[in-house]
């Protein structure tokens, strides 16, 4: 238990209510607020977990901020801030439009919270942590954004589904972009230890990696309005608790990437890394095969052409 931290949520819908939900819970912090764009809906919330922390014997006191000045201190801000994908959008459909929204608050936190740790999840979610990364000038260190740990969550389910065994026993990879071009890696898959080339045939496997990129896709369109929270949230939450109690735990996550995997520099991309109390303390560079590194690359330049438009249409320079 980290105690005296504390955590600030902006974007107080289901993803960013369900973050809050999950560290109230499990005490992971002392303080948390959250940084709506309504303050009563954000009060009734707070109120609402807060008295959850009590049901759960927690210490977590949750809080709603009526001024950009209550993020002040935090150790860790959250972004999930901006419009969700609705049915038949890509991630990508939200550039602009995110774009705008993520900037703002980066200007807060790079004036309120300076030394806070940035975890972003508004998407598309690549080309947004490049802009808190461009927007606050924090060191990479310092801005993470949350998709490896959920695609590769969602890769460990299809496996189950299609071995009928190992749930929660299943360490999936995925690396790359968190978009459609993201690169599931069975080569680095395992069941209880057991490397899953040895336990299902590559035609399964290729069934498990499209339904990996079809993931988040398949829920919207079965929600019909908006996009999953449940296992983003939890995948925010773990990435969270990393930082506050300085585990050293290894997720893949979305980072500035400065010569790692061949030399690419000023790009976001999803990569293993170690998580600790100083945010990114180490990128993992994995062996992969010429396939993988085909793939890796056309992730990384899917990640780049959004980069481009905002670059192109005078975005960094406003
Ligand atoms: C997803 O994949 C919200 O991008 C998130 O569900």
């Amino acid at each position: 238990m980290a105690k005296g931290k504390k955590v600030t949520i902006i974007g107080t819908g289901n993803f960013g209510s369900t973050v809050a939900f999950i560290l109230a819970m499990n005490g992971t912090c002392h303080n948390i607020v959250l940084r709506g764009r309504n303050y009563d809906v954000s009060r009734g919330k707070a109120l609402d977990m807060s008295q959850a922390a009590n049901a759960a014997r927690q210490h977590t006191i949750v809080k709603a901020a009526k001024t950009v000045e209550c993020i002040a201190g935090s150790d860790v801000v959250v972004i999930t801030a901006g419009a969700p994908r609705g049915p038949g959008m890509s991630r990508d459909d939200l550039l602009t439009k995110n774009a705008e929204i993520v900037k703002k608050y980066a200007a807060e936190i790079k004036e309120y919270a300076p030394d806070a740790v940035v975890v972003v999840v508004s998407n598309p979610l690549d080309a947004m942590t490049y802009v808190v990364l461009k927007e606050t000038g924090f060191p990479r260190e310092r801005v993470l954004g949350m998709a490896g740990i959920l695609d590769s969550a969602r890769m460990a389910h299809f496996i189950y589904e299609k071995l009928g065994y190992g749930a929660g026993q299943i360490r999936a990879t995925v690396m790359g972009g968190h978009g459609d071009t993201m690169v599931p890696l069975p080569k680095f898959t395992t069941v209880a230890g057991v490397p899953i080339e040895d336990l299902l045939d590559s035609e399964e496997i290729g069934e498990i990696v499209t339904k990996t990129r079809n993931g988040g896709a398949e829920i919207v369109n079965l929600l019909g309005n908006g996009s999953a929270y449940y296992a983003p949230a939890k995948s925010t939450a773990v990435m969270v608790d990393s930082i506050l109690r300085d585990t050293k735990q290894i997720h893949s996550c979305a980072v500035m990437l400065d010569g790692e995997y061949g030399g690419y520099r000023d790009i976001v991309s999803g990569v293993p890394v170690m998580i600790g109390s100083d945010g990114v303390e180490k990128v993992i560079e994995m062996a992969l095969k010429p396939l993988q590194v085909k793939k890796f690359a056309q992730s990384v330049t899917s990640v780049q052409e959004m980069v481009d438009t905002l670059k192109e249409a005078g975005f960094f320079s406003k």
